[in-house]
């Protein structure tokens, strides 16, 4: 009986009103950010900081760690600062991404991309910029929680970003360029890094804020490992399948720069198939939540819907 009542349906799933929720925390997370930089002087590297940060965008890694919070501790508050470090660091990512000097693109969140409209100069600053005040804010912003919690954050955060994640993800993809022979091993090994570390960090913050035991950081992890895999084999096809417009940065990106991809070594059905077991997987790992754990599976479920 009480099992029964813990373990959510497919109904109960189905159900879920992600659109609304998805609404309501983009909302919240959209006035944090715009809270949480303001113009000063040098006014040019704030007003590029601040192109690129309120762009908009799915803002899927502060809902990540805010759902977290709100699962493990009913207090999505204490973590919005992290949140919008989060943000920060992904919008820094996607600029230093953008660049000549690395994937060369012109269209990112439906606008120009920052070196486009600052320069690059300015763009590797900005993305600089935004790395560093990432930290300053969780150190300066976080409240009420005890200190150990928030360097144990500022830790995961700077292994997200650094050599074994971010970093190191994005330097063995641009070694693949153009190389026919990538095995499925390597292309999920620098998927894991290049955007699974920080999807991890949105979740493990959000729990390590919350005070969370080692069971539910272990399941949290492999919720959020499954769902970031899953994440980038949806991104590569979606990359052949839709369009500029859908996407708001350019279709087509992966051919035209010969990258590995999921859909050129399994084909597109393939690939949706496995995408679509990380997914259930991950949704499994939750169940032991009950209905609390309701945001973060229909988050799962969104992750191969999207249409962008
Ligand atoms: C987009 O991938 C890019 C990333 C997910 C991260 C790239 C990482 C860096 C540039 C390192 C940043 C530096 C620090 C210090 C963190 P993609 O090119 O496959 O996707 P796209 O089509 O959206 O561009
Ligand atoms: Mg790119």
């Amino acid at each position: 009986m009480v099992q029964t009542d813990l373990k959510p349906t497919l109904t109960s799933l189905s159900d879920f009103d992600l659109k609304t929720y998805l609404q309501t925390k983009k909302e919240l997370v959209e006035k944090a950010l715009d809270e949480s930089l303001t113009i000063e002087k040098p006014e040019k590297i704030y007003e590029a900081m601040r192109y690129s940060l309120l762009a908009g965008g799915k803002r899927l890694r502060p809902i990540l760690c805010l759902a977290t919070a709100e699962l493990l501790s009913q207090n999505e508050v204490i973590a919005m600062p992290t949140a919008c470090a989060l943000e920060m660091i992904h919008t820094m990512s996607l600029i230093h991404d953008d660049l000549p000097a690395m994937d060369n693109d012109n269209y990112r969140r439906g606008r120009l991309t920052n070196h486009k409209v600052y320069g690059e100069d300015i763009a590797i600053l900005a993305g600089d910029g935004l790395l560093a005040y990432a930290f300053e804010y969780v150190a300066e912003n976080t409240k009420n929680i005890p200190t150990e919690r928030i360097v144990k954050v500022l830790g995961i955060l700077a292994k997200a970003v650094g050599a074994n994640g971010l970093v190191g993800g994005q330097v063995m993809d641009l070694d693949c360029e153009g190389k026919s022979d990538v095995t499925a091993e390597t292309l999920t090994s620098i998927h894991r890094k290049k955007t699974g570390a920080l999807l991890e960090a949105c979740v493990s913050c959000g729990a390590v804020l919350s005070g969370a035991s080692i069971d539910d950081l272990t399941r949290l992890s492999i919720y959020a490992q499954n769902i970031g895999l899953a994440f980038q084999i949806i991104d590569d096809i979606l990359d052949v399948t839709a369009t500029t417009e859908e996407l708001g940065k350019t279709a087509g990106k992966d051919i035209s720069s010969q990258k590995a991809t999921y859909p050129k070594l399994w084909g597109i059905q393939t690939s949706q198939t496995k995408a679509e077991e990380l997914v259930n997987d991950a949704i499994t790992q939750l169940s032991v939540y009950g209905k609390k754990a309701l945001p973060l599976q229909a988050i799962a479920q969104y992750i191969v819907k999207r249409k962008n």
